[in-house]
This record gives C-alpha cells, sequence and structure tokens, in this order.
C-alpha cells in the first residue's frame, strides 16, 4: 500500500550533528595527550550541553563508560528540552578513547535517536558478536555460519572473487581464530584496534574499502551502528556474547536470550531513527578535527533511516565568536 506523500519533516540528525561536532572538537583538544579519560570527559560534557538544547524529550538508554569506569552520560539520564518528540539516546562520546588518547587515527563521536521504546536496552551485556555488511551484501550473511561460509556467500552474492573481499576485525586475542579461519579463505583483513563503529559502517560506505565486519565488540557500538546501517541499508547482526560465567548469569537472570540472533531492526526497532558521526583523529570515512588560526573545521556523517538521507557536512567553527557566548570551553 503506498503511503500518501508527505512534506518532509523534521530530520533530528540534522541538530544531532551539533551534538557529535561539540564533542570531537572537546575530544580533540586532548588527542596524544595520553588521557583517556580527559578526552572523554570533555566528550561527555559537551555532548550533554548541546543535547540539552535540542528540542526533545530523550532519555539515555545506552550511555558509555560504564566498562571502563570512564565519565558516562548515565542510563535513565533526561536530556533535551522535555518538549516533543519522547526519544531513546545512544551515546558514543569517543569511539576510540585509546585512539584519541595516543593520536591514532579512527575515533568517533557517535550519538543514535530512535523514537521512545524502539531502542534496544543492553541490560548488563557488555559485548556482542557482530556480523554487518553493506547494501548489496544484505541476505548473504548469517552470524550462526562460519566465517568461510559467510565470505564464501558474501563473495557470491556481490559477484566478486574472495580475494577481493576485506574483512574488519578487532585486533584482539580473542578473534585469533576469527583471524586464522578468514585468512585461510584468501579473503584480506583490515585489523582495527578499536573503532568497530566506523569499522560497521565502512562495510555500507561507498569506497571504503570494506565488504564485511566480523567478531566481538561492545554492545552499546553495536546499537549505534545498527542506526546507521539502517540508515544505509545496510545490515547488522549480533549476538551477546558474555566473557565470563557472572556475565553470562547476569544477563540471563536479568531476560536476555544469548542465543537470539539480534538483528538491526531488533536493535533499534521501527524505521524513524538518527545518527551522526564526527571525525576525532582522522579515519577511513571522516576526517578529523583541524585547529586552524581561525577556528578549527570538522568533518560528520549524518543520517537518518526513513529517507535513507546520508550526508556528508564539512563545518567551520570560528571558535573565538564561539567563546563569546557558548558555556563550552573549547
Ligand atoms: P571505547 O573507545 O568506547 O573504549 O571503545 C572502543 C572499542 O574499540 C569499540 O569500538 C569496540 O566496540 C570496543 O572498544 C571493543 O571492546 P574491547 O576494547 O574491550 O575489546
Amino acid at each position: 500500500m503506498p503511503t500518501s506523500p508527505q512534506a518532509p519533516d523534521r530530520n533530528l540528525a540534522l541538530e544531532l550533528v551539533r551534538v557529535t561536532e561539540a564533542a570531537a572538537i572537546a575530544a580533540n583538544r586532548w588527542m596524544g595527550r595520553g588521557d583517556k579519560n580527559a578526552a572523554d570527559g570533555a566528550a561527555v560534557n559537551a555532548m550533554r550541553v548541546v543535547l540539552n538544547s535540542i528540542a526533545m524529550d530523550g532519555v539515555v538508554v545506552i550511555g558509555e563508560g560504564e566498562k571502563d569506569e570512564a565519565p558516562m552520560l548515565f542510563n535513565g539520564e533526561h536530556l533535551g528540552d522535555g518538549s516533543s518528540p519522547q526519544v531513546d539516546i545512544a551515546v558514543d562520546p569517543i569511539d576510540g578513547t585509546t585512539l584519541t588518547a595516543l593520536g591514532r587515527a579512527g575515533a568517533l563521536a557517535v550519538i543514535a535517536v530512535a523514537p521512545r521504546g524502539t531502542m534496544f536496552n543492553p541490560g548488563p551485556c557488555v559485548y556482542m558478536d557482530k556480523i554487518a555488511v553493506g547494501p548489496r551484501g544484505r541476505g548473504s550473511v548469517d552470524i550462526n555460519a562460519s566465517p568461510t561460509e559467510n565470505i564464501g556467500r558474501l563473495a557470491e552474492q556481490l559477484h566478486q572473487d574472495i580475494p577481493d573481499l576485506t574483512a574488519v576485525i578487532l585486533d584482539r586475542d580473542r578473534h585469533g581464530d576469527l583471524i586464522e579461519e578468514v585468512r585461510s579463505t584468501g579473503a584480506r583483513i583490515r585489523l582495527i584496534t578499536d573503532g568497530d563503529v566506523a569499522g560497521a559502517i565502512s562495510t555500507a560506505w561507498p569506497n571504503s574499502g570494506a565488504d564485511i565486519l566480523f567478531g566481538v565488540g561492545g554492545t552499546p557500538e553495536g546499537v549505534i551502528a545498527a542506526a546507521a546501517l539502517k540508515a544505509l541499508d545496510g545490515e547488522l547482526q549480533g549476538k551477546l556474547y558474555p566473557r565470563n560465567a557472572t556475565e553470562r548469569q547476569a544477563a540471563i537472570d536479568a531476560g536476555y536470550d544469548l542465543d537470539v540472533v539480534l538483528t538491526e531492526d531488533d536493535l533499534i526497532k521501527g524505521d524513524n531513527c538518527f545518527f551522526s558521526a564526527t571525525g576525532i583523529t582522522d579515519g577511513e570515512l571522516l576526517q578529523g578535527v583541524r585547529f586552524h588560526d581561525s577556528g578549527c573545521s570538522t568533518q560528520s556523517l549524518v543520517m537518518r533511516s526513513r529517507s535513507g538521507t546520508a550526508r556528508k557536512i564539512d563545518a567551520m567553527h570560528p571558535l573565538k565568536k564561539l567563546a563569546e557566548f557558548s558555556s563550552i570551553t573549547f
């Protein structure tokens, strides 16, 4: 049934970009200074200030930081000016705190927002096993199948040879067998030290040179990446991944089914979610913050799932002017 045409309505993502820009600029001031928590704290504070200026009644479903005891936007915290719409918020003020602290490539400030009650709440489940592909790979992968099978099916669907494909995998000891198996298929690997939100998005972003993401990363990052992949028509599947018996029991006690495959549509229900990411340090997808004599520049990726619009936004921020009225110190 075709829906009746409507005039364009509000795209919250175009307001969220100011949130990730502010977080990225604040975080970049700490680039390479070796202090993860200071960088995270600066990004969190900047995010909170801008989020509270947005016309919305938001509640943080996914705050980031618990696993590192870092500063965070608290789960359950209300943000926005309290007016409609009512939304759920997932934040990762810095995806790549270590990258930022060490001045390495690939750190992003990210946020996803979706109508109230539509976002998956990971509860005590810190980690998730994930597989992600872009729009052309949709329908070819199954997280319960082996990496060999998934790469084979993806290659077939893309009409490419396996050695043409690149898998993105977090460089972690837990991925030793996975890396071995992917290598044995003949596919190439982009081993990333951190930042699997960008890794997941890169599978769906034209010319990024990545075809599939495999492996265990943060559950919050999985939900945030789901928002981006919904907008880009990619696919993400995840399975909660307790690291030990205590985490397993906590998840079971809280009512989570550890065998269930969570798709991007389970992680964020419906089709009206919003996503924004701003580069903190230079990366595959986005340039990082650059300071110059008149302020700084940022690059962001801003998306909405309903329309599938994806914008790259280059912004100039005259910091001296901002300092005259902004409560955030950049
Ligand atoms: P933070 O910067 O928030 O710590 O996350 C970085 C990250 O690499 C994520 O992109 C990824 O999902 C997660 O950490 C993986 O966790 P771990 O570093 O514990 O393996």
